[in-house]
This record gives structure tokens, sequence and C-alpha cells, in this order.
């Protein structure tokens, strides 16, 4: 759990990148350890070598001589002077040296491999040292020394660093997870419990997020939620009125309907009547109340337009465009319209069949709504061609297109239509139930000598 959150992965990372950096320090800090170390035993031979100069013949009493070795705390001393070698103080070695350091323009790489060489041996050597124990005096000295002592202090200083960096790597990391937790994570959180807020009840304008970040970064964001919430609850509201507004229109209209089917069957009792003026016009009234009922029929029909999902399977366009042509054919009669199905063999379209044959019908039944009402008639055409991801269905008639004012507002519900009786919602309706495919229809062609509708139905098969 913690290890998930934010901060306590912070809190581990911090842990691990500053003991990091500790381990860095840690060993070329315990190599200039053992080089100091080593520096020190040449300086306090250089005073024993000076003690021994002092003599008036070079020469010290025993006890004297192991005294000034044990105080500089090597085996023995050896000066080197004009290229000659001079024994000065000398003990009894356990044996010969075990190893040669000199200590002279040594460089770093090389005194971190010897302090290497010295916390791994297991052996208790006897090492020899050469180097200078005051810089550029000229006085070059030699000793000899155990190495035992020297590997046991190094360890001793090596944890004493290691206990440090645990300290400073757990204070470290406590700063940092109480900065990032004040900065960061608590502002997230906020965030987060405002989202989660807003979700419950958008429409409540109480809920949407009040920036308060002082990071820059989270403050950002929390303006672009802020701005995002306060659009959506405007249109929320919108959407919740217009809503209100459709109930009452649907009511209307359903009410309407009742009172016009109640006229209908009144009006249908003119025809008999005995005034031939009243005759005459019961027919026109007839047409206008059947148009009013009609009105208010698919008013209500879009109301409840709650379409369900399409079920996609494999539809033979030729069987479907079959069926559509002598359902139109029936209303045409003796009419000089004609209905043209290309030949398009056995080609399937992944489509929900009931959706996709009333997108076909309202489009064939537009154009033959418009040819009837010429005199000369005309055809129209039904084809389909497989294209790359999906298929082209083309819908096309030989008529006189699309009036001007009807073109922009063809797919909107209530707005295109420009023929006389229209509702103008079956272009509306057949987009929607196409884009509900992830498909689209559109307008390819309109002039003096037709129009012509495509639907572009995907492959679903190919998406998946
Ligand atoms: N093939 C076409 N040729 C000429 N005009 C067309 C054609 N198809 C559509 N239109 C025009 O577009 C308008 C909108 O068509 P749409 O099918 O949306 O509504 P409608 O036919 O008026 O009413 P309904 O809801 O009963 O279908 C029509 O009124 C007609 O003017
Ligand atoms: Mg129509």
């Amino acid at each position: 759990m913690v290890l998930k959150s934010l901060s306590g992965r912070f809190l581990i990372l911090t842990i691990i990148f500053v003991m990091l950096a500790e381990v860095l320090i840690f060993v070329p800090s315990v190599s200039r350890f053992r080089a100091d170390y080593l520096q020190e035993r040449l300086e306090r031979s250089r005073i024993a070598v000076l003690s021994v100069l002092a003599t008036p013949d070079g020469m010290l009493m025993e006890h004297l001589e192991k005294e000034l070795l044990d105080s500089a705390n090597v085996l023995h001393i050896v000066l080197h002077r004009d290229e000659m070698q001079e024994l000065i103080l000398d003990s009894p070695m356990p044996g010969m040296a075990d190893a040669y350091f000199d200590l002279r323009g040594v460089s770093p790489w090389r005194l971190i491999m010897d302090a290497c060489g010295t916390l791994a041996t297991d052996r208790d050597r006897v090492i020899r040292v050469l180097g200078e124990p005051v810089k550029g005096a000229g006085l070059l000295i030699e000793v000899s020394l155990e190495e035992a002592p020297l590997r046991m202090a190094m360890i001793d200083y090596g944890w004493r660093i290691l206990q440090l960096s645990l300290v400073i790597s757990v204070i470290t990391a406590c700063l940092l997870f109480v900065t990032v937790r004040r900065f960061m994570v608590r502002p997230i959180e906020h965030l987060v419990r405002q989202i989660k807020s807003y979700e419950e009840a958008p429409e409540d304008v109480r809920r949407i997020i009040r920036p308060r970040a002082s990071v820059t970064e989270i403050r950002e964001a929390e303006v672009a939620l802020n701005s995002m919430e306060t659009r959506l609850s405007q249109s929320l509201r919108q959407k919740e009125r217009l809503a209100a507004l459709g109930a009452a229109v649907s009511k209307i209209s359903h009410d309407l309907r009742n009172i016009l089917t109640t006229t209908q069957l009144l009006v249908d009792r003119m025809e008999y009547s005995e005034d031939p003026q009243v005759r005459r016009s019961a027919p026109k009234l007839v047409n206008s109340i059947s148009r009013a009922v009609n009105l208010c029929e698919s008013t209500l029909a879009f109301g409840k337009a709650e379409e369900r999902h399409p079920n996609i399977t494999n539809v033979s366009l030729n069987v479907l465009f079959n069926d559509v042509a002598e359902a139109e054919r029936l209303v045409i009669g003796e009419a000089p319209v004609k209905i043209r199905v290309a030949d398009v063999g056995g080609m399937q379209v992944d489509a929900d069949r009931d959706h996709l044959f009333r997108v076909i019908s309202n489009l064939v039944r537009n154009g033959r709504q418009v040819l009837m009402e010429t005199t000369d008639g005309g055809t129209i055409s039904l084809g389909a061609v497989e294209v790359a991801g999906g298929w082209h269905i083309t819908v096309h008639d030989t008529g006189p297109g699309l009036p001007e004012k009807a073109i922009d507002n063809i797919f909107k519900p209530f707005s295109g239509s420009a023929r006389k009786g229209g509702t103008g919602l079956g272009l509306a309706i057949s987009a929607e139930l196409i884009a509900a495919h992830g498909g689209r229809l559109e307008l390819v062609e309109n002039s003096a000598d037709g129009a012509a509708f495509r639907i572009w139905l995907p492959c679903v098969t190919e998406m998946n």
C-alpha cells in the first residue's frame, strides 16, 4: 500500500539514492584515510630519524631505538640520501615485506586500488612504504610496518562513515518526504477529491473545483478542470432545459394528434355534404389534417427516439436493395419512376439489417417523392462498392436535386425539409443510424441532373 502511494515511493527512492551517493563517497574517503595513515607514519619516522641524526655518532642505546620505533609505530626506518640508503632504526622483522608502496606522485585511482587490496587481504602482511614526510623538503624515508592495525583502522573509519551516511540519508529522505507530501501529494489528493465530488453531482455548481494549489503545474490543472466543469455544468443545465421542452412538445403533440384524429373523422363526413363547395374543399382539408397528424406522430416518434444499439451482422446488399425497391415500387404504381438495383453479386456488409433498411428506404423514398412530383419521372439507382476498410453504398436519382435552402440543414432534425408535408426527419435519423455504425452519410452529388447520397460503412472485423 505504502509502496503504491506517490509519497511512499518517493521515500524509498530517496533513501536508495542517498545511500548510493554515500557509497560513491565512501570508497575514495577510505582510500584517502589509508594514504593519510601512512603519511603520518612517515612523519613520525622523520622525527625519529632527526633524533638519531642529532646524536654525535649516530648511535643510540637499544632501548631508546625501540622506543623511537614504537612511537613511530613502524618496524624499521631507512633514510634515502643522495642515492644512498642508510638504515637508521631497525627491529627484528617478523619476515620479509609482502608489499611495497611508493607514495610519491601516486594517482587517486592507484590509492583506491591499494586500499581495496588492504581491505581484501586476509593475511597479516608486513608492508614497506616509501615517501616524503614533508613535501618538497628533499627527505625520502622508507618504513616497514604491519598492515593489520592499518586495516582495523580503515574498517573502523568505514563503519563510522556508513553509520553517518545512514543517518544523513534518513534525515534527507524524511525532509523530502514531508516536502513532497506538502507540495505535491496533498494538492493531488485535493484534486482527486474534487473530481470525485463533482462526478457525484455534476449539476451542483458548488462542487466545481476552485483553484487553490500554490504549485504552478497543479494550479494549471485545477484552472483547466474548473473551466471544463463550468462548461459541462452549463451544457448539462441547457440539456435539462431542452429535455423539459422536448417533454412538453411531446405532450402537446400527443394531445394535438388526438384532437386532429377526431377532426379527421368529422371532416370525412364533409365529403357527403349537400353543399358542393364544402364537398370540394373536403379532400384538401383531409390532406392538411393527415399531414398535421403525420407531423405529430413523427415528433412523438423522434421524442422517444432512443435508438437501440446496432446489432451488427453480415447483411447481403443484393437482398436488402431488392426488398427496399419492392416496397417502394408498390407506392410508385404506374408512375414513370424506375428503381434500378446494380448487380452487387454476393457482397455483404457489416451492419444492423433493420437500421440499414430504414436508411436506404429513407433515401429511396426521398428520391421517389421528388421524381413523382415531376411529370417526366426518372430513375433511382442503388449501388455499392467495396473500398479500403469498408463499403460505399450510393443512392442516386435523376431528379432536380436538392433545393439550395435545404442543403445546409438536411441532417438537422425538423430543419431540412423543403418538401410540402415533409417533417425533415428522414435524413437526420438516417445520418444518426449510420453514425452509430461508425460510418457516415453524405450528399456527394447535387445538380439539376440529380442528387446522390453516399453511405460509408466501416468493416467492423478489420477495426477489431
Ligand atoms: N433525392 C432528393 N432530391 C431532392 N431533394 C431531396 C432529396 N432528398 C432529400 N431532399 C430534400 O431534403 C429535404 C429533407 O429530407 P428528409 O428526408 O430529411 O425530410 P423529408 O423528406 O422532408 O421528411 P421525412 O421526415 O418525412 O422524410 C426534403 O424535404 C427534400 O427537400
Ligand atoms: Mg424524407
